[in-house]
């Protein structure tokens, strides 16, 4: 026996001798792409149906091929296929099984087909199952966030902008600031999900084939709405996974900034939330603490799943048509991010679902700052006809007076208003409540209860209509 391996089965015939040992190891693709088998068998057999359908393979091959590859699907399935990184990828070690398997009709697959065309095909199939299950796990966080905003719709927490108390909210409707952003998402996905839907199978290596394919047959076996156009762009694009992953990278961005607000919240300093055991970790050497580790790593996993789209781009960035090398590596950004992102969805959805608000907390926060000086120059407005722009200086003032006398704006006694501005009266004290500035907030996406509550109940009965 030498020492030298034997060419490759499938293009041997041009080759003496077989690829080094490193040659092998940037090559071989087969130690993350063996995640596309069911794609790549569900896909060779809609091509083999289709050559026996057009006369250009016999029938009992397709069937032996049919019958070969369902085996190899439950093999894999059932993990006791032995995969071989010496055959590269999943489609030739799928190929080289099924001829063992089924002998000469084996090779009569890959008629009028390419691993380009193949390749391209498996990974839109994937990338759609991914959309699908993605999209219900944006769907359940955002179930699990209504939920908690109904609950909370009257919950009143600070408002926050530049991280400073603004205006007082309501810790609902700061939850349904998510739901909102997730659905945005979840139209990028769908959006995404239409345009990849066309078929590659039939392009072959990149010039289309002289067999008399059917791809109308196999782009309909396989779900798709239609075969793509061009045999060229079909082989050489990959943005479909680049929308995908930049859509990930926009929905984790959403998730990040939640995690951010929990972790915050969540610290003494805050004290707005108690997160669940089950989401939280203790420390080895200080025993009072109770980690947001959940929260921290999808706050961090934010920044991989970016990464995937920034890493991919830069493979495409540049490369001649039509398909080269470069472009095995998609998989791993794209198998990466999108495995990344439904576990964050899982994840938040746990903590939000088990997310303990301490309401009392929020509320007195909610009061402090000098929250409701918006509501005072709004006052000024309505009852005493000022023109904002003097009713806000005059708020400051009073602001200013509140600050130096230590006390809450609405601690300021009448008389003491009355020196800043004498046309005050007793009524004004109705607005600087944390409650009444909330209810007031009434307008088309306002914080009020009453909007909260209706949008909470309208979300919910959309989602659970969504899930049948
Ligand atoms: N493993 C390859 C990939 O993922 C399959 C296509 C190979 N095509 C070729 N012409 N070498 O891109």
């Amino acid at each position: 026996m030498t020492n030298e391996k034997k060419s490759n089965t499938m293009w041997g015939g041009r080759f003496a001798a077989g690829p080094s040992a490193i040659m092998e190891e940037i090559n071989a693709s087969i130690g993350f792409d063996w995640r596309l088998y069911a794609q790549d068998i569900a896909g060779s057999k809609a091509h083999a149906e289709m050559l026996a359908a057009q006369g250009i393979i016999a029938a009992q091959d397709a069937e032996k091929i049919t019958r070969g590859l369902d085996t190899i699907l439950s093999e894999i399935a059932s993990g006791t296929f032995e995969f071989s990184p010496a055959l590269e990828d999943i489609h030739m070690n799928i190929e080289a099984r099924l001829k063992e398997l089924v002998g000469a009709p084996a090779g009569r697959l890959h008629t009028a087909r390419s691993r380009n065309d193949q390749v391209a095909t498996d990974l839109k199939l994937y990338v759609r199952d991914a959309i699908d299950a993605i999209d219900d796990a944006l769907r359940g966080f955002q179930a699990a966030l209504a939920e908690r905003a109904l609950e909370h719709a009257a919950s009143v927490m600070p408002g926050f902008t530049h991280l400073q108390s603004a205006q007082p909210v309501t810790f609902g409707h700061h939850l349904l600031a998510y739901v909102e952003m997730a659905a945005r998402d979840r139209s990028r996905f769908a959006d995404a999900r239409k345009r990849l839907n066309e078929c590659p199978l039939g392009s072959a290596a990149l010039a289309g084939t002289s067999f008399p394919i059917d791809r109308a047959a196999t782009a309909r076996a396989l779900g798709f709405d239609r075969p793509t156009a061009n045999s060229l762009d079909a082989v050489a694009d990959r943005d479909f996974a680049l929308e995908v992953l930049a859509a990930s990278a926009i929905a984790a961005t959403h998730l990040s900034r939640l995690a951010e607000e929990i972790v915050l919240w969540s610290t003494p300093q805050f004290g707005f939330a108690r997160l669940s055991d089950a989401f939280t970790t203790g420390s080895s050497i200080m025993p009072q603490k109770r980690n947001p580790d959940a929260a921290e790593l999808i706050r961090a996993k934010a920044g991989r799943i970016a990464g995937a789209f920034t890493g991919l781009i830069m493979v495409m960035k540049g490369l001649p048509l039509a398909y080269s090398k470069d472009m095995q590596e998609d998989k791993e950004p794209v198998f990466g991010a999108l495995d990344t992102l439904v576990l964050g969805l899982a994840a938040m959805t746990g903590m939000v679902r088990d997310l303990a608000p301490d309401t009392r907390a929020m509320r007195k926060a909610a009061g402090e700052g000098y929250s409701t000086a918006t509501d005072l120059a709004d006052w000024l407005v309505r009852v005493l006809a000022m023109p904002f722009r003097d009713a806000h200086h005059v708020t400051g003032q009073l602001v200013a007076r509140a600050e130096a006398g230590k006390v809450a704006l609405h601690r300021l006694t009448l008389a003491e208003m009355r020196e800043v501005e004498p046309r005050i009266n007793e009524e004004v004290f109705s607005v600087l409540s944390v409650d009444k500035s909330v209810k007031s907030r009434t307008s088309l996406g306002g914080t009020a209860p009453a909007n909260v509550r209706r949008a909470a109940r309208g979300w919910l009965k959309k989602l659970a209509r969504q899930a049948r």
